[in-house]
Formats: C-alpha cells, structure tokens, sequence
C-alpha cells in the first residue's frame, strides 16, 4: 500500500477520501474530531503542491438528493479547523464538480457534495466511479471509518487513479496492527455492549489472540444467566445461553480468560439518579435490573490491566449514557488512561459508543491511540478485510 509520501502530486488534484460525517445539531458541527484528524493529510497535500479536493458521504440518503444530508453543513467547521478557504461544489461529479476544480486557488481546499446522494455510490458502480476518477489525478483514501464499506468512493475508485492512503488512514491501521497483528502480550480485551448477538464474531476472532477479555455492559448478563445466575428484569438474551456457554468453553480450551462482573449495580428503572444498590453478580433481585458493573469487578478489570501490556477497548462496561451508570467505565478507562500515561500500557480503543463513553470519562486523551471509527473498527477486530483498505492494495 502507498502513502502520500511516495506520491508525485506537485500540480495535481487530489481526490481525498474523507470521513467528516459528524454529528450534526441545529445545522452546526457538535463533535469536529473527525475533521481535526483528517487536518494532517490535507496539510501534507498541500505542502507536496497538491490540490485536496474532498470527497465524503454524510448520513444515509440513500441514492437521492436529500437537502438536510447536504455536505454543505460541515463547510464552516471544516474552514475553521483547517485553517483553509474551503469551497464547495453542489455535486460531486459532472460540470459542477469539473467548474469548482477549475476553479481551485493554491492553498484552496475543495469540498465535493455528498457522494451518496447518487445511487452509484454505495452500489460501488463502476461507471460512477469512472465519473468521480475523471475529475482528478491522485486518489487519497484517509477514511478508515468508511473503509468497510465497498462503495464507488473507498472501494472502485480505488482501482482507476494511482492510489495511496492518507494520513489517517495510516495511523489507524498501524495502531490496530501494534494492537492486534504484533502485539506486546499479554493482551486484554474490554468487550462491551448491550448484545452479545452483536459481538459474537468479535469474541471469536479475539480468543485466540489475547490473554484476557473483560464482558461489559448487557452483554455480560447474558453469560451470567447461561450460567444459571438469575438476573433479574436485566436486559439479556437468554435464548443465547448456549452460545455463551460454548464461548465459555472455546476461551476455556484457548487459555483466555473472561472475566465477567462478580457484583453489579442494579435499578428498578433506568433514569439519571435512578436508586441503586451493589449486589454480588448472583444477586439481582427479581424485579431489578443490572445497569453496571460493581467495584469488586472494577477491581478485577483493573488489575487485568495492570498485569497486561497492550489494551484493546471496544465497548462500555454498563449504561454510561445514564449517570451513575457511567461509574464502572470511567473508572476502568482513567485507570488505563493512567496506566498508559506511566508507559506501561499500550491502549487502543474504538467504536462510536466507546470514544463518546472515554471522552465523557476524560481518559481518552491518555490512550495510545482512539480510533474515529465506529463499524469499521469492529469490522477489523473481527477480522473481516475492509474492502477500502484491501483496495489500496
Ligand atoms: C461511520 O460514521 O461509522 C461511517 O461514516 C460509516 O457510515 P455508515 O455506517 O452510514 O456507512
């Protein structure tokens, strides 16, 4: 795979690949992480004599011209964060796209409208993509957290520019390849979440490559109750159980160990400041519900990290969004965060609910590295080849 460092780009339009679909509120940017981090690659763009014209999808329009899913709501953000005059074409292929390139002053950046307001896009057609590739010279592909999906932007473009990855793009596979592929062992992993139903390939590509997995959030009820542990009205898939007890026996025969919650904060209702008390995991009264993990699991999470050298977080620990069920995570993440801050911990951590959760707790900012990506995160835990990645050769 190429990096823009081995690319010529001295005069040349540079179609960049981006992730900037952020979160969007009364028609501003509320969260800019994803445009900050993709500042790197559009400097390097222009340093090299390039011109960086942005090409991205915001939300799910689905084939259609949708005026609120307009690209156009990032534009202030991105002027801002970049520090650059940012222009803006009303689509993203065809004369407009070919008006606003021609148009491109040095040190300009441009910003092409959504690229899936046309049905080619996520169809990953072939004659759309041609469309996107007629407009420039270079392909750059800085959007790991799109890189699952096989679309005309991340996957078929991919195939008909010189193409190489951007900075981003970079950073993120490397802190997943320390993390996973070469790791500094032992390894632990936090998996959290409210379904076990959602994890299922995630735990079975991790057990055979770590030492120890933390269960969170709902999840973890779900293997407490195949054990015969009565839970209570807690969220749980109980038509899991064999599943979970025949993950149990897999981790068992690896040598990884689960470690699950032996006390847990339980509610009667799930509400900010919400009466709660700690019981011991087997204990959930019959007409409560487990909401987070106690500190005695805390404890064990804990020295789970102590013992480990390298971190691997996809998930919260209980229902964070609700105060005090944010307790067991934040506590778990400012110990990581710490332990990382002492150089004895390697951290990675992504998906959409674990960076909102690790930013609200503050411990983000220690971790080695926190992804901007959601899907294609877990994706890449599961093992699974991310078709915009794969594409870059
Ligand atoms: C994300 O926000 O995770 C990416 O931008 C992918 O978005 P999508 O799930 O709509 O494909």
């Amino acid at each position: 795979r190429k990096t823009l460092a081995d690319m010529d780009l001295q005069g040349k339009i540079v179609l960049t690949r981006v992730d900037i679909n952020v979160p969007v509120e009364d028609g501003r940017v509320t969260d800019a992480t994803r445009i900050e981090r993709i500042k790197p690659t559009v400097d390097a763009i222009l340093d090299a004599g390039g011109k960086p014209v942005l090409l991205a999808h915001f939300d799910r329009p689905k084939g259609k011209v949708v005026p609120e899913m307009s690209l156009s709501v990032t534009r202030d953000a991105l002027s801002q964060v970049l520090g650059r005059d940012v222009t803006f074409a009303a689509d993203c292929i065809g004369p407009v796209a070919r008006a606003a390139i021609d148009a491109l002053a040095p040190g300009q950046v441009l910003l092409l409208e959504n690229t899936r307001f046309h049905p080619g896009e996520e169809k990953n057609d072939p004659a759309f993509a041609a469309e996107l590739a007629k407009l420039g010279d270079v392909y750059c592909n800085d959007a790991f957290s799109a890189a699952h999906r096989a679309h005309a932007s991340t996957e078929a473009l991919a195939r008909l520019l010189p193409a190489c990855a951007g900075l981003l793009m970079e950073a993120e596979l490397k802190a997943l390849e320390t993390a996973l592929a070469q790791p500094e062992r032992p390894v632990v992993a936090v998996v959290g979440g409210a379904k076990v139903s959602t994890k299922l390939d995630l735990l079975g590509n991790l057990i055979p490559r770590v030492d120890a997995i933390v269960i969170g959030g709902g999840m973890a009820n779900t293997f407490l109750a195949a054990q015969g542990i009565d839970v209570g009205k807690s969220l749980c898939e109980h038509d899991l159980a064999s599943t979970a007890r025949e993950i149990m026996g897999r981790a068992d025969a690896a040598n990884c160990r689960l470690i699950l919650p032996v006390d847990v904060v339980v509610a009667r209702e799930f509400k900010a400041g919400a009466a709660s008390e700690t019981v011991p995991a087997t204990a959930c009264p019959p007409d409560a519900m487990i909401l987070d993990a106690g500190p005695d699991s805390v404890a064990q999470v804990i020295a789970a990290f102590e013992d480990a050298k390298t971190l691997v977080w996809n998930g919260p620990l209980g229902a964070f969004e609700i105060p005090p069920f944010n307790a067991a995570t934040d506590a778990a993440a400012r110990a990581a965060a710490d332990l990382t801050a002492a150089g004895r911990l390697m951290s990675v951590a992504g998906g959409g609910d674990t960076v909102a959760a690790l930013n609200a707790s503050g411990a983000a900012g220690k971790f080695s590295y926190v992804s901007t990506a959601g899907g294609a995160f877990l994706e890449w835990l599961e093992g699974k080849t991310l078709p915009g990645v794969a594409a870059l050769g």
